[in-house]
């Protein structure tokens, strides 16, 4: 019954590959959850189309449409409470979360980091940066980490990890090739734990 479902908003600035994986997961194996909304700070980005593509809807929000932080926070709160959005799902969004909406809305939003973190996480540490300073760093695993927000960057309570090797030539692309690949699976498999009530 589709109203048992767990409805989501996910939060994307790029590529989408994990909102990609997140939403065939829920498919593939039948999770009592359904993606209503792919909320986004950038209008032309691979997770905005491939929303249009499949029918979610899109929702372009982004600070510097309002005059405040306050309205900001405000619009994104509005948006997600009219959806009835039970719980939020950052893949790849590269923006902080506002407070207001952390507080509004506790252990129910979700993000995912391409490092097993409290390792190479905060502030700062996105994208290529967290594999250069892997590699920097000497260590010989990787891995990703899903994770609750709170109002620190990165340091919420985790909920699943995986890791990858770190291979001797590893450049920050191959070993990011190698955690993303990790990603996909992790970030359904957190999410199958989470709407399991395992978490
Ligand atoms: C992923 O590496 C994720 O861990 C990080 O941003 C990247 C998003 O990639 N938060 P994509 O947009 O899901 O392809």
């Amino acid at each position: 019954m589709s109203d048992n479902k767990k409805r989501l908003a996910v939060f994307c600035s790029g590529t989408g590959t994990n909102f990609k994986a997140l939403f065939h997961a829920i498919i593939e194996r039948e999770l009592p959850a359904e993606i209503v909304l792919c909320l986004s700070n950038r209008l032309q980005c691979g997770a905005v189309d491939f929303a249009r593509e499949y029918g979610i809807e899109t929702m372009l929000l982004s600070e510097k449409q309002f005059a405040t932080q306050g309205d900001f926070a405000r619009a994104m709160l509005d948006a997600l409470r009219e959806r009835r959005i039970d719980m939020i799902l950052l893949a790849g969004y590269l923006r902080k979360v506002p407070d207001e909406v952390i507080a509004a809305y506790p252990d129910k939003i979700v993000n995912i980091h391409p490092s097993l973190l409290p390792q190479f996480g905060g502030h700062g540490m996105y994208g290529m940066r967290v594999h250069e300073a892997v590699i920097a760093s000497g260590e010989n695993r990787s891995g990703a980490t899903v994770h609750f927000v709170n109002e620190e960057y990165d340091k919420g309570r985790i909920i699943m990890q995986n890791h990858v090797p770190v291979l001797a030539g590893d450049t920050p692309e191959t070993l990011a090739k190698r955690v993303l690949r990790c990603e996909h699976r992790l970030y359904p498999d957190a999410l199958e734990k989470l709407l399991a009530g395992e978490s």
